[in-house]
């Protein structure tokens, strides 16, 4: 099976080469946890194979993304970006790509319509939805939710892209966390009155992986994960 790197120092090694190709994970921790920036460097791996690669920020506007990663000094002119922002004046909150003359509403038919013509003309190889935090928001019953997650998932892996897809931690993510093909979980530890950033993969269908949570580090270089480190001391 192809493994696609993740571009992340130590990760890969943790995974055992990497995500198995073409199929979705799930990365999820608290917000400040590291999601985002490991989002980005994952799609910076691509970029720097020469991959097409798409971002989904419906958190984020583009310009507050593209800012918050200005500090990683990752070229992000290749990169694709889906984004959703409030119109002016009203409380539309819309979809906007760089194609797309009339942003049509922010709603789970348009987004997977919206992104659908995105992959067809662009194949990207790596995917990034970032949050589905924000898509279950669309949705007051749960039913619903769990059918448009489901659409969503389904998606994705038709799209034969490797792809990621944020998450805060609730107990309202069984769903993705059960139809994702992996899932890496971010940590933030208080310890001696100290904020410790961690990582671990949950699962990981069809592969072998590291099952210790290790202590990762987020620099003006991105993530780097140190998969011969533990989190906490013996004794
Ligand atoms: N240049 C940097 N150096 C060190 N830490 C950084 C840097 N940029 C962001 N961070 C840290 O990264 C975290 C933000 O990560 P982010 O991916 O935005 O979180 P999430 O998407 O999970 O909410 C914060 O904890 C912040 O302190
Ligand atoms: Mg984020």
């Amino acid at each position: 099976m192809e493994r696609v790197k993740t571009g992340i120092g130590g990760l890969d090694e943790m995974l055992n080469g990497g995500l198995i190709a073409g199929r979705p994970y799930v990365v999820m921790g608290a917000p400040g946890a590291g999601k985002s920036v490991l989002s980005t460097q994952f799609l910076f791996e691509g970029i720097k194979n020469n991959e097409k690669v798409l971002y989904v920020s419906l958190e984020e506007a583009k310009e507050e993304l593209l800012q918050n990663m200005a500090v990683f000094g990752w070229d992000m002119s290749q990169m694709k970006i889906l984004d959703t922002a409030q119109e002016l004046g009203s409380e539309r909150w819309v979809l906007r790509a760089d194609t797309l003359m009339n942003p049509p509403e922010f709603t789970l038919d348009n987004l997977i319509k919206t992104m659908w013509d995105r992959i067809k003309v662009l194949k990207p190889k790596r995917i990034v939805v970032d949050s589905v935090t924000s898509v279950k928001m669309l949705y007051d019953k749960d039913f619903q939710m769990r059918r448009g997650l489901l659409s969503l998932m389904n998606f994705l892996f038709k799209s034969e892209a490797t792809s990621l897809l944020t998450s805060t931690e609730s107990s309202m993510n069984l769903m993705e966390q059960s139809l994702a093909s992996g899932i890496i979980k971010l940590h933030k530890i208080e310890s001696r009155g100290e904020i410790i950033h961690a990582l671990s993969i949950e699962k990981m269908r069809g592969s072998d992986f590291d099952k210790h949570i290790r202590p990762i580090k987020i620099t003006d270089r991105g993530i780097t994960v140190f998969p011969n480190e533990t989190v906490f001391e013996k004794g």
